[in-house]
């Protein structure tokens, strides 16, 4: 794929890579690529970061056929720089895409892009351990006009943000709210994609959660509201008895790269995991016992987090005196080790880049 390259004349000062928080910061170029049906993808380019013009009739802001993803840029020790399992991500992308009937993407030509970019922007790339380049692939539907039907225009950009922890809590436990009220996907809808709209719909529970003092709120199905499902802006798992059990994807969970990488570390180690259906009834029985052990959420952003205390039902759950429990912690350590260099990486899913 050609890509163009046009370079700011007014670079950004870079933020205190001290103090990043999460996506705030946005670095000075972007990735842009159109589609047009009966063209396919065209005019790839990186150009200055920039807002868009869009038509009041733009069809993604009426319609959210708009798509996302989510992964990482990493600096290792010695100064170069890696992705973790980028096609993965490119791959669930494309399948997001499927989904919302958007046009497929070359794989290749998404990572060549990824690549370009990063490498364009490689000094954005903080240095700190714990702290990365956050990549936020997106594609949205640039139809002008009302009415429901797929758009034949779309615009795939890719923009970087220098971030540090997803939650405030940073690698600390946090509080988390079993929503019984509102849901989030359904069998058959999209709840497997990174589909804009899923995030939309969460919102209303994680305001309820956050004005009780919760940071997220963990799903259950939403036929029965018995099973556990995800949190959201990361899956879950639980220690129960020795055994890590995440809940099995059936298709309104979404398929976790960090996820995936979990139960394979797991599986490498020879450690129990079960990828099966977990109700919320024995889930808080295993609470009540003591045999909950440990609870975490594993995500691109969220990394793996240790949740401390669930809010069921009207009663409070603490976990592990609310604190990291050892395979959390060891199963961060793993994982980071892996992304930032640290360790060896025995599964190849470091992907290293080109800067020069
Ligand atoms: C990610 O983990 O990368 C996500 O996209 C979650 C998002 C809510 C930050």
């Amino acid at each position: 794929m050609q890509i163009t390259i046009t370079r700011t004349t007014t670079p950004k000062a870079k933020p205190d890579w001290k103090n990043l928080g999460f996506g705030k910061y946005f670095t000075d170029h972007m990735f842009v690529m159109d589609y047009t049906d009966g063209i396919g993808w065209h005019d790839a380019r990186i150009v200055p970061y920039a807002p868009f013009a869009l038509d009041p009739a733009t069809m993604c802001l009426h319609y959210a056929q708009e798509t996302f993803e989510g992964m990482k840029a990493y600096r290792h020790e010695d100064g170069s720089i890696s992705l973790f399992r980028p096609l993965e991500n490119i791959r669930r992308l494309n399948n997001s895409d499927k989904r919302l009937c958007i046009p497929a993407l070359d794989e290749e030509d998404v990572l060549q892009a990824i690549r370009e970019l990063v490498k364009v922007d490689a000094d954005w790339v903080p240095t700190d351990y714990e702290t990365s380049l956050y990549i936020r692939p997106f594609v949205f539907a640039t139809d002008i006009g009302v009415g429901v039907h797929p758009s034949h225009t779309y615009k795939f950009v890719i923009i970087l943000s220098p971030v540090g922890a997803y939650y405030p809590e940073g690698v600390n436990p946090v509080k988390i709210y079993v929503e019984d009220e509102y849901t989030r996907a359904s069998i058959g809808g999209t709840g497997f994609t990174k589909a804009a709209a899923n995030y939309a719909i969460s919102l209303a529970a994680q305001e309820k959660a956050q004005a009780l003092g919760y940071t997220q709120v963990l799903w259950l199905d939403s036929v029965e509201k018995k099973y556990v499902e995800e949190v959201g802006t990361m899956n879950v798992a639980f220690k129960i008895n020795g055994t890590v059990i995440t809940p099995a994807l059936g298709g309104s969970i979404l398929p976790g790269i960090t996820r995936k990488s979990m139960v394979e570390l797991l599986k490498y180690w020879g450690h129990p995991v079960e990828e099966r259906k977990l109700s919320i009834d024995e889930l808080i029985e295993a609470a009540q016992n003591g045999t909950l052990e440990e609870a975490f959420g594993t995500g691109t952003a969220a990394v793996i987090s240790p949740i401390g205390e669930l809010y069921y039902e009207g009663k409070t759950y603490t976990i592990n005196n609310f604190k990291t429990g050892p395979l959390t912690q060891k199963i961060y350590d793993a994982l980071t080790g892996i992304q930032w260099g640290k360790t060896e990486d025995p599964f190849g899913w470091v992907v290293p880049l080109e800067t020069k």
